[in-house]
């Protein structure tokens, strides 16, 4: 029986994407509508949101191709936006490893920026009490990607290497781009 009723869940399932299609048409950006296949983009209050979930790009390379079509990488600054992306993260497109999400430590002060300059306030760091004793934490640049398995964010070192290799983390991730109307 199991084989049916997941089959039964899949023809619900694309029924009811039907009409958020119609939302992308109208919401995101024509030149990726054309060229991406829609099942990667939704709409979430007004604006648009690409996942790139088959593609692994560096934190810069990723931000650059966001930004290529007036985007930037997503900014989950409210919980039920961070709660949407990653449980459609997980549950729609079936990710199980970290996104990267647009927000970064400030080089000076290790305190956090979002894509569009503006100060991270609410926030869902796994490790935020930690970061300021971290010693890692000062020496090199963090970017957070967002976990969809349990919604925290987790930051990695931006584009070193080596540091990566030292921390054992992948600097090659997936993530989600977001266009405002
Ligand atoms: C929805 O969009 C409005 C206007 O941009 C914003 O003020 C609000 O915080 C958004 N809600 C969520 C859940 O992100
Ligand atoms: C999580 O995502 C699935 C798949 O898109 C959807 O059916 C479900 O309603 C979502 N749950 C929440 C709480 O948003």
């Amino acid at each position: 029986m199991r084989p049916l009723i997941i089959s039964y869940f899949l023809v619900a399932w694309s029924i009811a994407t039907a009409a958020p299609n119609a939302n992308v048409q109208n919401t995101c950006p024509p030149r990726l509508v054309s060229a991406i296949n829609p099942f990667y983009m939704q709409v979430f209050n007004g604006t648009c949101f690409h996942f790139v979930v088959n593609d692994r790009k560096m934190y810069r390379d990723a931000s650059i191709a966001c930004r290529k079509d007036g985007g930037t990488l997503a900014m989950p600054k409210t919980e039920t936006l961070n709660r949407y992306l990653s449980n459609q993260s997980l549950h729609y497109y079936g990710v199980v490893d970290e996104l990267w999400i647009g927000l970064r430590d400030h080089e000076d002060d290790s305190t956090f920026i979002w894509a569009d300059q503006e100060q991270m306030v609410w926030h869902h760091l796994a490790n935020y009490q930690d970061h300021d004793n971290d010693w890692f934490g000062k020496l090199i640049e963090d970017c957070v990607a967002l976990d969809p398995l349990d919604g925290f964010w987790y930051d990695s070192p931006c584009n070193n290497q080596l540091w990566s290799a030292a921390l054992g983390s992948d600097l090659q991730k997936m993530y989600i781009c977001q266009y405002s109307s």
